[in-house]
């Protein structure tokens, strides 16, 4: 049975309040944090660049999978995995490259994601899938946070699943999940879990709480 994870999204805290909002989690059982990287390009917004997320690894006691929304994402794999960085995704829409940059990540010492948007299908990955360690679907499109879940997502994950059959790999849901949907997911087939504006838009122990209530 493959281990449920709930991971939150740095982007959706606020950064300024690193010590109430991101610390008290280590207490509360999370042991990664989703870290997103936005290059305004493959993405229509800016967010944390490899020195932030350098910088953050050194403060935040947490595990770091790192989501690349970046063209060209192989030119800062070795700069993050040199910070330290556990886990790291990259958009199969972002590079004309994708096995060379799973390659890389594996061989520098991390663990290797890919990222499908919702309009790609998984036949996408078909052929690599042994080299990969997680596949994170989106469940919206990407760059935003406090966005709504795409239903018609379900049935991908489960085709998804379908596809992964007994090897070992995690299914990663991000982008407008919170308690109502979360079971969902879990059902469709994913078992780690990115939440963002509804983990930091109240009180972190109590979300993560009914997250976790969700899940059971
Ligand atoms: C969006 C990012 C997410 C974001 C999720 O493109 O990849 O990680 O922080 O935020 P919510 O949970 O608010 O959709
Ligand atoms: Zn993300």
């Amino acid at each position: 049975m493959v281990k449920n994870k709930i991971m939150p999204s740095l982007f959706g805290a606020n950064i300024g309040s690193l010590e109430s909002e991101v610390m008290p989690l280590k207490e509360l059982g999370i042991d990664v944090l989703h870290v997103d990287m936005m290059d305004s390009s493959f993405v229509p917004n800016i967010a944390f660049g490899p020195t932030q997320v350098a910088d953050l690894k050194k403060i935040l006691p947490f595990q770091f999978d790192v989501h690349m929304m970046v063209e060209n994402p192989e030119k800062y794999i070795p700069q993050l995995i040199e910070a330290g960085v556990e886990y790291i995704s990259i958009h199969q829409e972002a590079t004309a490259h994708l096995l060379r940059g799973i390659q890389l990540i594996k061989k520098l010492g991390a663990k290797a994601g890919v990222v499908l948007n919702p309009g790609t299908p998984i036949e996408a990955i078909n052929v690599i899938l042994e080299e990969i360690d997680y596949v994170l679907i989106m469940t919206v499109n990407p760059g935003l946070g406090g966005q709504e879940l795409y239903q018609p997502i379900y049935k991908k994950i489960t085709a998804l699943k379908e596809l992964i059959g007994e090897r070992p790999i995690d299914i990663q849901v991000d982008g407008g999940v919170n308690a109502e949907n979360i079971k969902a997911c879990q059902e469709a087939g994913a078992n780690w879990f990115v939440v963002g504006s509804y983990m930091f838009s109240g009180n972190v122990a109590e979300r993560l709480a009914t997250l976790e209530d969700a899940l059971k």
